[in-house]
């Protein structure tokens, strides 16, 4: 690489904006610019997708090699790749060798809104573009990083804005190597960002490692899923962190605490367990409490790291511990239940109960890795199993009606454990998650919607006293009184209801609720719900399965709901 002025290769998926900005860099800079798949068409003398084709894509991808080896030898010049490029090793090589490389990350939804209207992009021609990018994303993402000097989002920020921030990126990249990924140095380092050898860590080889990103305001982070990531937590831990707090109960402290103590000590750093009490009936004020007595009196300072081992119990305290504690340092959440794999650990909702409502204290605050080993679910009790798989099905409800199919058809082999089925569950469920959160961190609008069945599910829990049923048992039968409840003021059919009815019952969990003291007490502790608003309930609610809303109801519907779907006592 010419130190002085290096070439300077754009990397990133269709629809990054990598030829736009690379013209405006040129520009700038007064530099040439090649766009690669320009260059390709020019020499072959027709369009990509004809050179696709004729040749498939083993034909396109070496032409692609060849000219991209050639390119990168061209001195000062500003190059922007193909979004696939970077597939083949010696593509990496070459570029990673000759020049800096500028990754420019965007979200599924940008990357779908950009590439929306471009007939030109042959992998996107036929099926679901949009699911087509997440998936090109999830495979092509390590490879990116794994490259990249550094990275750079063009998400909502003007085009000149983006190359006048790259400019002084790549200024004080020369100026300050070997610090590399400059834009996501409060991160730790992502377990898959050396590429796809990753995989090589996964220890039952049933499962290769899924890295979902997480983009909010209020943090970036990866999700990492495969099994055996417990001995990789170390891993995530940044650098500079003085201590490591692990924050678990006594139950999973006893099944996988050594491991994980044992993976952050051989990084050098010290740990200091934190073991609290098990159960939601501890998820308050007073044990939270502990975890800061135990931080004070240890003298763990600013740059000490949570580690957040057990299930939602564990990583709504510990997170907002986290979040709280010399007014916030950071913390990755290791989850081993399937509820808090699937839901709880992914977003940033930290909290605990009040006597008076359930979450009702705490902070959005997002961990800086979520790291998830699918193998301790074969420790996990049977309901518990069948609690997280509600919120499984409550995400194809919400917004996917594929998926909810998908649910349907896999009901029972998911009860039972189906390792890959389960795999695949949760990586689709965290891959939803992401994508709600990402929109809509602090739940000003659709993430709301993953309330779904949580309005009648947490009167269920209040009502009982927590920790009776458990959260994923409570939502589960909420799922099917929503679904009662969405045929009386959204329309959803009958059929539906009795789908909705079937799939809670295939996955192990209850359809009927408890009568509790009556009405009033179902009200009272529905309008203690976060979403109610100056006392009116508010319920998410499916028009047809896939699509949910937020509205209120008539009391007359949810009294019919109450009468139909709880027990008499
Ligand atoms: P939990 O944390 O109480 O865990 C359930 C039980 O499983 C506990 O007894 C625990 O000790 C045990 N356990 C955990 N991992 C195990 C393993 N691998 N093997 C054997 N036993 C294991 O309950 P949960 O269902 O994970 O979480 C429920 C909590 O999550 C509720 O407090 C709920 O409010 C919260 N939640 C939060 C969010 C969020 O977005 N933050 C979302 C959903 C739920
Ligand atoms: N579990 C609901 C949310 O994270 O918003």
């Amino acid at each position: 690489m010419n130190d002085d002025e290096p070439s300077i290769f754009l990397v990133g998926m269709m629809g990054s904006g990598k030829t736009t900005i690379g013209k405006n860099l040129a520009r700038t800079l007064h530099r040439t610019f090649v766009d690669l798949d320009h260059e390709i068409e020019a020499r072959c003398g027709v369009r990509i997708p004809v050179v696709f084709e004729i040749e498939g894509e083993e034909g396109f991808r070496k032409r692609e090699s060849q000219v991209l080896e050639e390119m990168t030898q061209m001195p000062k010049i500003i190059l922007a790749t193909g979004g696939g490029a970077i597939i083949a090793q010696e593509n990496r090589e070459n570029l990673k060798q000759r020049g800096v490389v500028i990754y420019l990350r965007a979200s599924v939804e940008d990357l779908y809104r950009r590439t929306a209207r471009d007939r030109n992009r042959p992998l996107l021609a036929t099926g679901d573009p949009r699911a087509t990018l997440q998936r090109l994303l999830i495979e092509r993402e390590p490879f990116y990083k794994s490259i990249a000097d550094i990275i750079l989002d063009t998400g909502s920020s003007t085009i000149s804005a983006v190359v006048h921030e790259l400019i002084e990126q790549v200024r004080q990249f020369k100026l300050s190597q070997p610090l590399k990924l400059k834009v996501i140095q409060q991160l730790p380092q992502a377990l898959g960002a050396d590429g796809p050898n990753s995989n090589s860590h996964s220890t039952s080889g049933t499962l290769s490692m899924h890295t979902v990103e997480v983009a909010t305001p209020g943090g970036h982070y990866p999700i990492h899923i495969a099994p055996g990531q417990l001995d990789l937590v170390g891993e995530c831990i940044p650098v500079d962190a003085t201590m490591v707090a692990v924050v678990t109960n006594s139950v999973v402290d006893q099944l996988y605490g050594d491991r994980v103590r044992q993976s952050i000590q051989a990084k050098g750093f010290k740990t200091l367990t934190i073991t609290l009490p098990d159960g939601e009936a501890y998820k308050d004020w007073s044990t939270l409490n502990t975890i800061f007595d135990e931080m004070l009196s240890a003298q763990l300072d600013r740059r000490a790291v949570i580690v957040a081992l057990g299930g939602g119990v564990i990583g709504d305290m510990a997170g907002f511990a986290a979040a709280v504690y010399m007014r916030g340092i950071r913390f990755v959440q290791v989850p081993t239940t399937l509820l808090a794999q699937v839901d709880s650990s992914v977003g940033g909702k930290t909290a605990v109960n009040h006597p008076l409502g359930k979450n009702m204290i705490g902070a959005f605050y997002q961990p800086i890795a979520v790291i998830i080993d699918t193998d301790v679910l074969a420790t996990l009790p049977d309901r518990e199993i069948s609690a997280g798989l509600a919120e499984v099905v409550k995400y194809g409800l919400i917004m996917n009606a594929d998926f909810f199919a998908w649910c349907e058809q896999n009901a029972t082999a998911l009860k039972s454990r189906d390792p890959l089925l389960l795999g695949e569950a949760i990586r689709r469920s965290c891959a939803f998650k992401a994508e709600v959160v990402s929109a809509d961190e602090r739940e000003a609008g659709q993430r709301a919607l993953l309330n779904l069945g949580h309005t009648f599910g947490h009167a269920i829990e209040a009502g009982l006293g927590y920790g009776e049923w458990l959260h994923g048992e409570a939502v589960g039968c909420g799922l099917v009184m929503a679904a009662a409840l969405s045929a009386k003021v959204a329309g959803l059919s009958e059929a539906d209801v009795a789908r909705v009815e079937k799939i809670v019952a295939d996955i192990g969990c209850p359809t009927r609720a408890p009568s509790l003291s009556g009405t009033q007490e179902w009200l009272t502790h529905m309008q203690g719900d976060k979403k109610s608003q100056a006392g009116t309930i508010h319920f998410v609610v499916m028009p047809h399965i896939g699509h949910a809303l937020v509205t209120t109801s008539d009391l007359e519907y949810v009294e019919a709901v109450l009468s139909t779907y709880c027990l008499k006592s």
